[in-house]
């Protein structure tokens, strides 16, 4: 083993880029930007360039780097208490949960960490509502899931994935999932049944290319979990916490499902905090030592959570997410035909689709780059806007102008 050396002067953009390369796992591709600092929608990169985050670290960010109050709670609970794991109680977690029910009106919370660890405790609750509520017989629970789903990388959330790059060369994968295609309710209806545990969905398909389905496909899987007494999981990692103009994106359609998944944004992009919030009818059925995780519900992340939700609470980020959802909608629509070929907008969130002949998602997100507007690629020629749901109409505008000037050049 050698000693970490300490440098004598800081690295460049392009000496750290190739130093990740040697140092990291490969499973990344990023854009090559490396970023020091960054306040509101504005990051900047080791040389002083500045960027626009249009993405918002998928929604992570959706209050912005550094909001000044979800760091002045990270502040204060540092300087108090940090971790006791749930062996014992803590002072935050209560009012967290608390805050989160009045947030969604759900009355109990299950709190972890990572997105894909509250899709993986959400797939657990229902097997366990299932059997002990629902009756079904011993290890014969099935989740219904949507084709190009995304929720997550774990062993057995990627096991119920369509994407190959995903899933292939980590099986064996879990069994229990049947997989239907998305916005197709005759097709669900056709794979629920007594063995159901619960329909897991994202209620606008992210990763996909932020896939909105019809209008009533949600109230319709509503009414066949209803009517088959199945779950209704809404996965709003990504589409929650005012991203579409709502507190959840199941409110575009007033569907209660019975059980959301949260994360993200709910971190407030300063550290890991998912959860799943569901009735006492189904977060009840789990007992002590029957889930759990060291670092969920600490009170560092209960804190933090705590300011998330008391930022929600006027409703003033999800109206301005929904007035400025319309300017980024016309935007994109005053660009069809000049570079893009469709796009599909909920709230501050876009797919969109370029013209292939003028580049793959990823080479566009490039030239962005060089305008400093910071996007990602989907699959093929579609990038994903998210920005920050503090941007200004100003800021939106100027992103949009330099998309226009990147599809013309
Ligand atoms: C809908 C959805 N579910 C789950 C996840 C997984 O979250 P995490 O990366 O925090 O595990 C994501 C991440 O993009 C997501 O978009």
């Amino acid at each position: 083993m050698t000693a970490p050396t300490a440098r004598a002067r800081p690295r460049s953009s392009a000496e750290l880029i190739r130093a990740e390369s040697t140092a990291l796992a490969h499973n990344y591709h990023p854009l090559p930007v490396v970023v020091s600092h960054a306040e509101g929608v504005w990051v900047r990169d080791v040389e002083g360039r500045r960027y626009l985050d249009m993405l918002a670290g998928y929604s992570a960010l959706n209050f912005g780097h550094r909001h000044p109050a979800l760091v002045e709670a990270a502040h204060r609970q540092l300087d108090q208490l940090t971790l006791t794991s749930r062996a014992f109680h803590n002072d935050r977690l209560a009012g967290f949960a608390e805050n989160l029910a009045a947030l969604t009106g759900f009355a109990m919370t299950l709190p972890m960490n990572t997105g894909a660890e509250a899709v993986e405790s959400g797939i657990k609750v229902a097997r366990k509502w299932a059997y002990d509520v629902k009756g079904v017989a011993p290890d014969r629970a099935t989740i219904v899931v949507a084709a190009d789903n995304f929720h997550g990388r774990t062993t057995t959330v990627v096991g119920f994935s369509t994407d190959p790059v995903a899933r292939e060369g980590f099986g064996p994968f879990a069994p229990g999932f049947r997989v239907v295609p998305y916005n197709d309710l005759p097709a669900l209806r056709e794979a629920v049944d007594e063995t159901t545990a619960a329909v897991l969905l994202e209620p606008v398909q992210g990763e996909a290319g932020v896939i909105i389905p019809d209008e009533g496909y949600l109230a319709g899987v509503r009414a066949v979990t209803r009517d088959a007494g199945a779950l209704f999981i809404a996965d709003e990692i990504q589409s929650g916490l005012g991203r579409t103009g709502t507190t959840l994106a199941v409110e575009h359609e007033r569907v209660v499902p019975d059980m959301v998944l949260l994360g993200k944004a709910l971190g407030g992009g300063i550290v890991p905090v998912s959860a799943v919030v569901a009735g006492r009818d189904v977060l009840g059925v789990l007992g002590p030592g029957q889930h759990g995780s060291t670092f969920g519900g600490n009170p560092l992340a209960a804190a933090v959570g705590t300011a998330v939700t008391e930022l929600l609470r006027t409703g003033e980020f999800q109206r301005r997410a929904a007035e400025l959802g319309r300017v980024l909608d016309a935007g994109l629509t005053a660009l069809t035909g000049r570079g893009v070929l469709a796009h599909r907008c909920r709230g501050l969130w876009a797919g969109v689709d370029i013209d292939p002949a003028l580049g793959t998602g990823r080479e566009i997100s490039e030239r962005l780059m060089s305008e400093g507007v910071l996007v990602k690629d989907t699959h093929g020629s579609t990038i994903r806007l998210a920005p920050p749901l503090t941007i200004t109409r100003d800021e939106l505008v100027w992103a949009l102008d330099r998309l226009a000037a990147v599809l013309s050049a």
